[in-house]
């Protein structure tokens, strides 16, 4: 029998089908297509488990208007929680639970085949022939073999591009400062940002956003780089400062640009708004470049990923209402 309500924000049809495999007899998901905000937060009044994901709103309003309503757990479908006020969410007594890791290898993947995509000018090349037009000029690529790879963020998803493309033929360098141990244990070369800045011919984030991380990619940074460097962002948008990107876009600096993650995302992705006249001119200006291909966070998108998600989301769950210790709990530190 279905006796625990969970409310699920931003949860899409194919969210809720995972969902509903995944959840044992006692629970019941009520699943919203809209996101979680100060705006949306009553409707989970009187409900003690709410589900939220990547873009929700988790500041200190929304937390308090769910604790008002009964709201006792919030289990986050993504890894990433740099969304929630995590120090408001302890002092209301709120418990954050994530998942960690659900398919790493479905980003990695993903961000190697921006990268390919990008190098042998793919979009363009699709387009092309749809119309008819089979010439190849403008279409010229570059080997993979050879090139030097920077990766900023060796952990899960920095790793698994890292042995990837090394079986390409790239160098590979990594920089993370709290994982070096693990990188150089894996056989990569562990340097210094600048390091890595300076010898890159692809740069790919992989990192999480921190307070040391926000626009780790600026206008300084850009200026370390080699000219015609690759950029791929399949971690979180605000890593890089998109406008000193798009500048480097338009002097040639950068040549290639990738992005999964954009920093003004919250208000686009997940819906669409092909009907609309878009707003945000940063992101409509980016879009008409060439050697630039924007994805709406899909890197995670995998029938395997989801599955993973909506699994360790019920286990977090149910270990929760089974009054368990939290094993994916986040906290204020
Ligand atoms: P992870 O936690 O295994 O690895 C992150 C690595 O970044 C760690 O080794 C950590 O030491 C390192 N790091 C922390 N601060 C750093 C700094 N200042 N400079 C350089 N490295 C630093 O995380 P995982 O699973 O590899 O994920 C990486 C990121 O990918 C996540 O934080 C998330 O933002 C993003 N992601 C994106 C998805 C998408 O669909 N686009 C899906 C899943 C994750």
């Amino acid at each position: 029998m279905s006796n625990i309500r969970v409310s699920a924000f931003s949860a899409k049809s194919y969210d809720e089908a995972f969902l509903t495999q995944a959840a044992s007899s006692e629970l019941c998901f009520c699943c919203y297509n809209l996101p979680l905000s100060p705006m949306s937060a009553s409707m989970a009044n009187g409900v003690e488990i709410v589900s939220a994901f990547v873009n929700d709103d988790l500041s200190q309003d929304t937390l308090e208007i769910l604790h008002k309503g009964g709201t006792r757990l919030i289990a986050l479908r993504c890894a990433g929680y740099n969304q929630v006020d995590l120090q408001a969410a302890k002092e209301l007594g709120i418990a954050i639970t994530n998942v960690p890791a659900y398919s790493p290898y479905a980003v990695a993947e993903y961000a190697i085949s921006m990268m390919l995509a990008l190098s042998r000018k793919l979009p363009r090349a699709y387009n092309r022939v749809r119309d008819g037009n089979f010439s190849l000029d403008g279409l010229l690529g570059f080997d993979f073999y050879g090139k030097t790879v920077g990766l900023i963020g060796g952990g899960k998803i920095g790793r698994l591009v890292a042995e990837r493309l090394k079986a390409f033929g790239c160098t590979i360098v990594i920089y993370d400062p709290y994982n070096t141990e693990a990188v150089t244990d894996m056989g990569f070369e562990s340097v210094s940002l600048d390091t890595l800045l300076a010898q890159s011919d692809i740069i790919s984030l992989h990192c999480p956003l921190t307070d040391d991380t926000r626009y780790i990619i600026d206008e300084d940074a850009i200026a370390k780089m080699k000219q015609g460097v690759m950029l791929i962002n399949t971690s979180r948008g605000a890593l890089m400062d998109t406008k000193a990107v798009l500048s480097a876009l338009k002097k040639h600096k950068v040549a290639y640009l990738g992005l999964d993650v954009y920093e003004q995302e919250g208000s686009l992705f997940f819906e669409d708004h092909s009907s609309e006249i878009i707003q945000d001119d940063v992101i409509q200006r980016l879009i008409t470049m060439p050697n630039v291909l924007v994805t709406g966070h899909q890197a995670y998108f995998t029938k395997q990923a989801l599955m993973h998600i909506s699994e360790t989301t019920v286990t977090n769950i149910l270990d929760f209402v089974a009054g368990k210790k939290l094993i994916n709990r986040v906290e204020a530190r």
